[in-house]
């Protein structure tokens, strides 16, 4: 998707589609109302008839209003005017992009940047519409046969330009659509590899696609560790789930340096001096659970659903959006991820419950079931992230189905040994809309994980599962600043709608964002 500005007369710009705002009990906004005046008050007199309410999200598509320039008008209710949030306007901006995409317009002029909410700039606004508008252009067509994919009804839209008061106004625009589209871009990303089925998005699959995501940027540079090079590095407890696989695991390592480099979108960027060679500040480093299918192993999963434990790797997959995202932004901040990659199977190799592992930091783990797998994979590349001297590290996981029933599908799980760096997580939720939520992990709740006979066990009993998960990823984090999402609930929707959402891809490029503009 193009984006762009456009200034001048909303009667007086030729379009295919312009998009404007109209209150509830039929008050319209400056736009509806510069369209209202120079048609001779068709829209007055079309909400008078009752066909329009102005309710949050309602719309109405009318053609070839006389004194209008464009083709189409799409009308779009935004409630009481001065109470739009910032969920009433993702609300408004989603039913927008779903109305037009629906008209077949090439091109449309959306002038809903001008609505007013209390806190948010016209950089945020912008952002939305375009994330938005990219959303509901996301179709996953790979796996159709070729008929039916030549079937899909392809979208015509191809830009849209939002209008623009002045040349200050086009700066933030500019901005709030560069970003926009970069997490978009990033989301898709995150969406597609999460979609793909099992059989096809393995291990070496993602190992691939790092590889050419690396290829594609310059500053992305790939490595990956095959479980020759991570058995030398004692990553006992990881190699212990892929035993179970024929597919090899891989740990992807992808690191993004930007910076020194100038931003397109980034908030300001200072120190730009230094554009050539790796500028050694210290990197966030983005861990990501890589799960490409998890059974449960021998604790094997009922069968019910099994199929969505394709999703385990969504936190991996976010790590690849995130960075894709930053990369277009040419954000200029350093940050390295970690995608430990596995399957989770029964077989005669598996691990057993009762099993002894001894991981990379060299504490040993008594598996008591061997669906708890996450943890096994994350806490050697947690410990291996200590290597790149992390300003702080983010683990990013499909941890606990506990999570789903402590917070549903409405946030994800937030848990940290730092409460600036979790108070900046949570600011960044609320930012993106993509919430995050704050649970303690008390040493009362690392008790739970006690053992008989190794320092620790993998599970920490029935109660409170999505605390003591991360009390036992605690346990290889002491040496720095660090977080843990836990996206059971967000990364994926179930029923008929299935799919993978692209989150918490938002959230963390707010975070990336922000952070760069501060340092
Ligand atoms: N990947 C699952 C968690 C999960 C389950 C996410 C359902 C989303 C939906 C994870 O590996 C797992 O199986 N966790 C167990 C842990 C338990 C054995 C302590 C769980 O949540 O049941
Ligand atoms: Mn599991
Ligand atoms: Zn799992």
């Amino acid at each position: 998707m193009k984006f762009g500005t456009k200034t001048g007369h909303p009667a007086e710009i030729s379009s295919d589609c312009i998009i404007a705002g109209v209150y509830e009990n039929g008050e319209l906004t400056p736009s509806a109302k510069q369209l209202d005046r120079a048609s001779t008050g068709a829209i007055s007199r079309i909400l008078e008839a009752g066909d329009l309410k102005g309710k949050t999200g309602q719309t109405l598509l009318l053609h070839n209003l006389g004194g209008i320039k464009a083709k189409r008008l799409l009308l779009v209710g935004c409630g009481n005017r001065n109470e739009i949030t910032d969920r009433s306007f993702r609300q408004l901006a989603s039913a927008a992009a779903k109305a037009l995409k629906k008209t077949g317009s090439k091109e449309a002029l959306n002038t809903l940047v001008e609505l007013k909410l209390k806190d948010q700039s016209l950089t945020w606004k912008t952002r939305e519409l375009a994330v938005a508008i990219c959303s509901s252009e996301y179709q996953f067509n790979q796996m159709k046969g070729a008929r039916a994919r030549k079937n899909v009804e392809k979208s015509v839209l191809r830009k849209v330009n939002f209008h623009s008061s002045g040349r200050s106004d086009g700066t933030a625009i500019r901005q709030g659509f560069n970003q926009g589209q970069a997490i978009s871009s990033g989301m898709d990303l995150t969406r597609d590899l999460a979609n793909l089925p099992g059989n096809v998005c393995t291990p070496s699959y993602l190992a691939k696609q790092a590889r050419s995501l690396g290829r594609s940027h310059d500053t992305i540079k790939t490595s990956i560790l095959d479980e020759k090079a991570m058995e030398k590095l004692g990553m006992g407890a990881l190699l212990s789930v892929s035993r179970g696989s024929r597919q090899p695991a891989k740990l992807i390592i992808m690191e993004y340096n930007g910076q020194g480099r100038a931003s397109a979108a980034g908030g300001g960027s200072q120190g730009a001096a230094n554009t050539k060679g790796r500028n050694k500040s210290k990197p966030v480093v983005l861990v990501g659970k890589g799960l490409t299918f998890d059974a449960g192993g021998i604790s094997l999963k009922p069968a019910a659903a099994m199929d969505e434990m394709k999703y385990d790797m969504c936190g991996g997959a976010s790590v690849f959006g995130t960075i894709k995202a930053i990369a277009e932004m040419e954000l200029p901040i350093n940050v390295v991820g970690i995608i430990p990659s596995s399957e989770n199977l029964p077989d005669g190799d598996a691990n057993k419950p009762g099993d002894i592992v001894t991981s990379m930091s060299g504490q040993t783990i008594e598996i008591l079931n061997t669906d708890a797998e996450g943890r096994l994979i994350l806490c050697d590349a947690l410990t291996y992230a200590k290597k790149f001297d992390p300003a702080e590290v983010i683990d990013i996981a499909t941890l606990t189905g506990a999570c789903i029933i402590a917070l549903g599908k409405h946030a994800c799980g937030l848990l940290s040994n730092d409460d600036k760096l979790a108070e900046k997580l949570l600011e960044a939720g609320r930012q993106s809309g993509d919430r995050a939520w704050r649970l303690p992990i008390w040493d009362e709740y690392d008790e739970q994980l006690k053992s008989p006979f190794a320092d620790m066990a993998n599970i920490g009993g029935r109660e409170a599962g999505t605390i003591t998960a991360a009390c036992f990823l605690a346990r290889y984090t002491k040496d720095y600043k660090w977080a843990h999402l836990d996206i059971a609930g967000t990364a994926w929707k179930s029923g008929a709608d299935k799919g993978a959402t692209g989150k918490p891809v938002p959230l963390l490029t707010q975070y990336l964002i922000n952070r760069a503009a501060r340092s």
